[in-house]
């Protein structure tokens, strides 16, 4: 190779280094914008004093150029929410003709992604993040009391009666926390599409066992540590993987061991931008749902693992829901969702449930993360959306 050549590559090589970088540490409203559609941040705030940064696409790539006005009267809502370590951002983070968030923008839709408690979008009027109330909660308040106020503000802006509902994992869990103790919402909301639903979980009972045995969130807490720290998170990782090789590396098995095998859709160009967008988790969040898988039941936490708590009433949720799961996903399993089914079926609010995609492998990452996820997936859910919109949306 001659020297030009070579130092044609290398400079070639910094460049790409620093792009991953740069869209690395951009905010998802930056990134959106990078991306070419309208954004827009709404702020809503809890009954308990939480401070959500809600991000809206209210327009796709192509009308937003054609008009220049990202209106979005008339259009079809849907408010998406993110899962454990998540954020806003795992629904744009594959870009255009990829990501779920753009697809339906550009498909029509009026698209809001929210974010939960802890994520860094979230604020509190009277806690700072290094204040240990601040980390007091899990998925029971995201559903009691993020999920609802999205839902209002939603409805708030738009002026619409109801909005569509998809969630991803932990956010599924949220949604049926919510119906549970606010049935009220069945009114405010079309359909449910449930991507790799977290409602029993069975199957991680003895992870969770060891994770509980340990007392690993007692002795965290203790030593100050407020919640699972992503820099700490990405440190470890840095020291210890090489995700570059993802074959022979450590850290990739055992996240497959955890969430399912599939090399084939792991992005390896992507893997230093989600490392960096990892979201802190607190740990009553992982208490909670070691709880729920060690019991079986889906249950409050109410103060502790061994005090019994009050189920979730199941039979609260109305809506018409549809529960998608990969054939290879380890963490929620096929088994476990559906048992969820038989319940929701039993009460007559069970549209479908059925694999994501055709792709055997398909994993608990790859709703967000696969590689070919616009093709593989999300497409397809859209029309998927579409008929339940057209099902039981507005006349
Ligand atoms: C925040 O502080 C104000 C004044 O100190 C108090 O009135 C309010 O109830 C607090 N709100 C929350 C959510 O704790
Ligand atoms: C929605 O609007 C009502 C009335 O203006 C207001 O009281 C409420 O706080 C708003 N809710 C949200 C979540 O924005
Ligand atoms: C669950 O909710 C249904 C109504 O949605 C009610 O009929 C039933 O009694 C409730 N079950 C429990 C155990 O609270």
């Amino acid at each position: 190779m001659s020297l030009v050549k070579l130092s044609l590559f290398l400079l070639f090589c910094v460049c790409c280094e620093a792009q991953l970088r740069k869209e690395a540490f951009m905010t998802v409203p930056n990134l959106i914008r990078a991306a070419g559609y309208p954004i827009e941040k709404h702020r809503v705030t809890t009954q308990d004093g939480y401070v959500l940064q809600m991000h809206r696409i209210p327009a796709g790539r192509r009308s937003a150029r054609r008009t220049g006005d990202p209106g979005a009267k008339g259009k079809k809502a849907i408010l998406i929410v993110h899962g454990l370590i998540g954020s806003s951002g795992d629904f744009v983070i594959m870009g255009p003709e990829r990501s779920l968030a753009y697809l339906l923008a550009d498909y029509g839709y009026d698209v809001w992604l929210g974010n939960l408690r802890g994520t860094v979008y979230s604020t509190h009027r009277n806690l700072t993040r290094s204040d240990p109330k601040f980390w007091e909660f899990s998925f029971h308040e995201h559903g009691k009391h993020d999920l609802p106020t999205m839902v209002d503000g939603v409805l708030n802006v738009t002026g619409l009666p109801k909005v569509m509902f998809v969630g991803y994992s932990m956010g599924t869990t949220s949604f049926f926390t919510m119906m549970a103790l606010k049935p009220e919402y069945n009114d405010k909301v079309i359909s449910f599409v449930a991507l790799a639903p977290a409602v029993f979980m069975d199957n991680i009972r003895p992870l969770a066992t060891l994770f509980m045995n340990l007392d690993f969130a007692n002795i965290m807490r203790s030593q100050g540590t407020l919640s699972l720290d992503p820099q700490v998170l990405q440190r470890l990782i840095a020291a210890l993987c090489n995700p570059r090789q993802p074959e022979y590396d450590l850290c990739t098995n055992v996240l497959f061991t955890l969430v399912g095998e599939d090399y084939e859709q792991n992005d390896v160009e992507m893997m230093p931008i989600y490392m960096h967008r990892i979201q802190p988790a607190a740990w009553r969040q992982l208490e909670h749902f070691a709880k729920i898988a060690i019991t079986g039941v889906f249950q409050t936490w109410s103060g502790g693992l061994a005090i019994p708590g009050k189920p979730y009433n199941l039979t609260n949720v109305k809506v018409p829901v549809s529960l998608l799961y990969g054939e290879n996903d380890q963490l929620t399993d096929k088994i476990q969702i559906m048992r969820l089914a038989d319940q929701l079926k039993s009460t007559g609010t069970l549209e479908d449930v059925r694999p994501g995609c055709s792709w055997p492998k398909f994993n608990h990452l790859d709703f967000v993360f696969a590689k070919d996820v616009g093709t593989l997936f999300n497409k397809p859910l859209i029309k998927h959306i579409d008929t339940l919109y057209n099902k039981y949306g507005p006349e």
